[in-house]
């Protein structure tokens, strides 16, 4: 047995919906039953292992492109000491085949669409999420069609397209009516369009959790950082936890700690005034691209969560979020702003006392550097322009 369930009021809804949200725009959740006695089994892909907590009838492994088996890695003496967190992780899901998080949540989306017998994989995207889906589309031979908004840089566009996939660049007043608009067509057009927060795609991002508990060993860390926007991330690692927890193969939940750009905070400014509803953003900027949703569908449930289960949520202003970006860099992550974010986040958070110093901290390293060029004149750059006649004074200034 497996339904949807609306994650606040608990109205259920057939697995098969098409629309990505309940009627009355709470976030949908996959309930399973059986989900006590889910236990992992051998198999060479993570969702072999864990198949018994994954909805999916049948999972093809001919439309993986090797997503998932990223590194977690010791975050080194540079990071601990800028952080003050001796216990640091970092979780480099830039190693997926399109570079961010999304390739998990993708796969599953495809497991779906095969399932029910689609021959469209449809999104809404700045960037991320419309590469990935368009590679998996691709890989799976579904039509990829990508939504963007007008604002989505090009470079990002081009990434999908040539994978195959149609863009539809939408000409909207702001992000959130074009993701509401485009969203409410579902039904009309036959069509699922993913969302960023969809149930689905949550699916997918369980299976880090289930990878975090295999390589930590059967622990989870005490917190998980989340660079947040339309909250699919956050609530799908979690909801790994949540399950893992009630399988027994774990003794207790890590908390999540909820981070986002402070020139759009929805879910972060609702958590820190102790408000029970997402406070919505307008023609903001932030350097952060990829976390951009001002009001992100569903995020309630993000907010419930945060104070039923004693979350963590911290922004990071401009100058933080690039300077974060440089830090990492300088020990060796290129990251994108949006994922930088979490490195300040979890430092104020440090300095304030909210993570004790014996605590571990899992950094969720959502996207790589050179996804987003256009940050980079942000950063400083030193560049040596050099001729023949010059190339050895300048090597020997280099060395000095
Ligand atoms: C690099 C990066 N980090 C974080 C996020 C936030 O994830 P979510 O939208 O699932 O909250 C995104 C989402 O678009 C992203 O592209």
């Amino acid at each position: 047995m497996r339904k949807l369930v609306s994650t606040i009021t608990g109205r259920e809804y057939p697995f098969e919906r098409l629309e990505e949200f309940a009627d009355n725009g709470e976030a949908l959740e996959v309930v399973m039953a059986g989900i006590e006695q889910a236990r992992p089994r051998p198999g060479q892909h993570l969702w072999e292992r864990f198949a018994e907590f994954l909805p999916f009838k049948a999972m093809d492994p001919a439309v993986s492109l090797g997503e998932g088996n990223t590194s977690l890695v010791d975050a080194g003496g540079r990071l601990k000491a800028f952080t003050g967190i001796d216990r640091l992780l970092l979780k480099n899901e830039t190693q997926n085949p399109t570079w961010s998080f999304k390739d998990r949540g993708s796969l599953a989306c495809v497991f779906m669409a095969q399932e029910m017998g689609e021959r469209v994989t449809a999104t809404i995207s700045t960037g991320n999420m419309g590469h990935s889906i368009a590679a998996y589309g691709a890989r799976a031979g579904l039509k990829p069609l990508v939504f963007v908004p007008e604002f989505a840089p090009r470079e990002k566009l081009m990434a999908m397209t040539i994978h195959g996939a149609t863009v539809i660049r939408v000409h909207a007043p702001d992000y959130a009516a074009m993701k509401k608009a485009v969203l409410g067509l579902a039904r009309e057009f036959n069509l699922r369009i993913v969302s960023g927060n969809g149930p689905i795609r949550a699916e997918g991002y369980k299976l880090t959790a289930f990878e975090l508990y295999e390589q930590m060993r059967g622990e989870l860390p005490d917190y998980i950082a989340v660079p947040t926007s339309a909250c699919g991330h956050v609530r799908g690692l979690f909801k790994g936890c949540r399950e893992l927890l009630a399988a027994g193969l774990i003794g207790r939940l890590p908390r999540m700690i909820v981070v986002q750009a402070a020139n759009n905070s929805p879910i972060v400014s609702a958590i820190k005034q102790g408000a029970q509803h997402v406070i919505p953003f307008a023609n903001f900027h932030t350097v952060a691209e990829a976390i951009t949703t001002g009001n992100p569908m569903g995020g309630d449930e993000i907010i419930a969560k945060a104070y039923q289960h004693g979350w963590l949520a911290e922004d990071a202003v401009e100058e933080e979020i690039m300077e974060a970006q440089r830090v990492l860099a300088q020990a060796g992550w290129f990251v994108e702003p949006a994922t930088a974010t979490s490195l300040s986040a979890v430092r104020k958070l440090r300095a304030a006392g909210r993570i004790a110093p014996a605590e571990s901290v899992v950094l969720m390293l959502t996207g790589a550097g050179l996804k987003d060029p256009d940050a980079l004149k942000h950063q400083p750059s030193k560049i040596v322009e050099s001729r023949l006649d010059r190339v050895r004074q300048d090597v020997e200034h280099a060395l000095s």
